[in-house]
């Protein structure tokens, strides 16, 4: 089989060419151009294309895909909101998916910026690189017996609760379903008591109609004063206005965010002052008790490796004409 993989980063490619040696039937040709129907033309002579969270795989490029013959639509990702499923329907072009890679990789990162944000790591590094050795302003709380809250309790809430047992928290949760394997130490709770109990609290369920700004100025205000929030999952789960009037309520002792409403609007990949001027993210990063990275929850050796493996495991189920649970349509 011939992929033609887009939107090509180093860090794919090596892992991709790792997992190669287990796939020797496959072949792939990389490009650094993302999938659109500007640059769909590419896949002539291919079987299969490789895309991603950003790529335009919408009607226009299902079109051009589907008349240069391509016969698998290879996600190396778990969202497909990008995907235009009835025209791929319409084509009978298969789309599968990563609807799982690493859990641990984004949930040891949600613990990193609990941790980072209570301690004011970020604000450590940079006085220290100045000289300035003096501890004003980075006092923190021990995470050991206090109570941690999790919203969502799937794959990576579920290692989540994991990683705050070790830290010898209380661990109690909130899920519309329950999770059987964490009910020795985990306590479901209603979402009231898991805000009005938790001193951590770490958001872990998808984004939809339910959970959409879930953290507004209501349920802000029923948390706990010098709580620490950390959001890994999707940046509006949060309403980004409301955070900030918390955080002028002196509301949290740290807010950690790997995603935030702004991120698909590219706001600091188009630096302009106006458009800083105007980003709530950016108004976000002028307090000194919030962190934010850029969406690298996933982003670790084990997980990229996941997300090469899977990715080719789907090509060869789809020659072998095998149904998998990967199988968008
Ligand atoms: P999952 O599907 O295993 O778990 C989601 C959990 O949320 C389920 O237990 C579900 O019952 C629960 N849930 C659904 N509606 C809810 C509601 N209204 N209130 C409370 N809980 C609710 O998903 P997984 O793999 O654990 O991923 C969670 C989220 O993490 C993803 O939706 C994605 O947004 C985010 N993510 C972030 C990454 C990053 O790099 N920062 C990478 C991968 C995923």
């Amino acid at each position: 089989m011939k992929i033609l993989f887009f939107d090509t980063k180093s860090y794919d490619k090596e892992s991709f060419d790792a997992a190669l040696s287990s796939f020797p039937s496959v072949e792939i040709e990389y490009t650094k151009s993302d999938l659109d129907p500007r640059t769909a033309v590419l896949a002539e002579g291919f079987d299969a294309v490789c895309a991603f969270v950003n790529s335009d795989v919408g009607t226009q490029t299902l079109d051009i895909l589907h008349g240069k013959g391509i016969k698998l639509i290879l996600m190396r990702c778990a969202g497909f909101n990008n995907v235009d499923l009835d025209t791929a329907k319409k084509y009978n072009i298969p789309v599968k998916r990563v609807p799982g890679y690493s859990p641990e990789a984004v949930a040891e990162h949600a613990m990193a910026l609990a941790l980072a944000s209570n301690r004011r790591l970020h604000k450590a590094y940079n006085k220290v690189r100045e000289n300035d050795f003096s501890l004003s302003g980075l006092m923190g709380f021990n995470f050991y017996q206090k109570t941690a809250g999790i919203i969502g309790t799937g794959k990576i809430g579920a290692a989540m609760c994991r990683i705050c047992r070790g830290f010898g928290m209380k661990v109690i949760a909130y899920d519309v379903y329950e999770n059987e394997s964490l009910k020795d130490f985990v306590e479901y709770v209603s979402l009231e008591k898991l805000l009005s109990e938790s001193d951590v609290i770490s958001l872990h369920c998808p984004l939809m109609d339910s959970t959409y700004h879930i953290i507004n100025i209501d349920t802000i205000k029923q948390m706990k004063d010098g709580v620490v929030l950390v959001n890994t999952s999707r940046g509006a789960l949060v309403k980004t206005d409301d955070l900030i009037e918390g955080i002028r309520m002196h509301k949290f002792a740290g807010v950690g965010l790997d995603v935030y409403e702004e991120e698909t609007d590219n706001v600091f990949e188009d630096r302009s002052d106006e458009i800083l001027e105007h980003s709530t993210t950016a108004r976000l990063l002028s307090f000194p008790n919030v962190m934010i990275t850029s969406h690298q929850g996933f982003f670790t050796r084990e997980a990229l490796q996941a997300i090469a493996d899977i990715t080719l495991q789907n090509a060869m189920d789809y020659e072998a004409g095998k149904k998998s649970s990967n199988d968008v349509i």
